[in-house]
């Protein structure tokens, strides 16, 4: 997958994308990251991308042309598949990224994240350039750096070879509707603080039933919204039932 990233702070993205999985996903080429200094495309002398808003308000609002240059300079000279590039704007109006969303962009070819600053960037651009407008949650950031680079991680490791594969399905699975168990590593015992007797057992059947029944308690407790009735088993169903019986 190619990524390009358009942004203000190109040093700052890309000093994020230099570690741990995604560093390792790029030196393998399962994923290629460039990021882009959109004020490098200003076409005026002092290197403004900004201006006062039409119609008077307060803030500033990023100025179409560089963003127009900078968006065609990743289309004619990258590796992007022109025709099916998704341009994802990073703001707070749009559509909410989730682990579902993260899975449909990673089975992508080719991505532009577009990062906005000030009030935003001009209307003109969203409409002729941005396919997609997805915020990272209902709050207001400074910018859209961190929602690019929560994004661009969230996608990079759903990349088939990022994970182990064996992951990335888990995660599949468990974004379908139950948050994951508890896990624990060595000592067994730290600090008085012991490991589950079931799990050091090695009885296989009985970790995945404790795993399962801690996967269910934890969600009732902590997202009962992302439950998925069809997915339940009747067992789970039971679980639930004494659980609510209980409050
Ligand atoms: N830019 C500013 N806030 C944002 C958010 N919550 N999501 C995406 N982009 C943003």
């Amino acid at each position: 997958m190619n990524i390009e990233v358009l942004t203000l702070f190109p040093e700052m993205m890309e000093q994020i994308f230099s570690f741990s999985i995604v560093k390792r996903a790029r030196e393998k080429e399962l994923v290629n990251i460039h990021c882009h200094q959109i004020r490098d495309f200003a076409e005026n002398k002092h290197g403004s991308v900004d201006d006062y808003p039409y119609g008077g308000g307060c803030g500033m609002v990023m100025t179409p042309q560089p963003i127009f240059d900078a968006h065609e300079y990743v289309l004619q000279n990258t590796d992007l598949v022109k025709s099916e590039v998704r341009t994802i704007y990073c703001t707070p109006k749009g559509r909410l990224f989730s682990q579902e969303l993260a899975i449909e962009l990673a089975k992508e070819e080719s991505l532009i994240f577009l990062c906005g600053h000030y009030e935003g960037v001009d209307q003109r651009v969203i409409d002729e350039l941005v396919t997609d407008e997805i915020s990272i949650g209902d709050y207001v950031l400074t910018g859209g750096e961190l929602p690019a680079a929560v994004m661009v991680d969230a996608i990079s490791r759903m990349i088939p070879g990022v994970l182990r594969e064996n992951i990335s399905f888990q995660e599949e699975s468990l974004f379908d509707g139950l948050l994951e168990y508890p896990h624990y590593t060595r000592p067994a015992d730290f600090r008085g603080l012991k490991v589950p007797e079931v799990l050091l057992s090695g009885h296989h059947k009985k970790i995945q039933e404790w795993r399962r029944h801690k996967a269910v308690q934890e969600t009732c407790l902590k997202r009962p919204d992302i439950i998925k009735p069809d997915r339940l088993t009747s067992k789970d169903v039971e679980l639930i039932n004494q659980f609510n019986t209980k409050e």
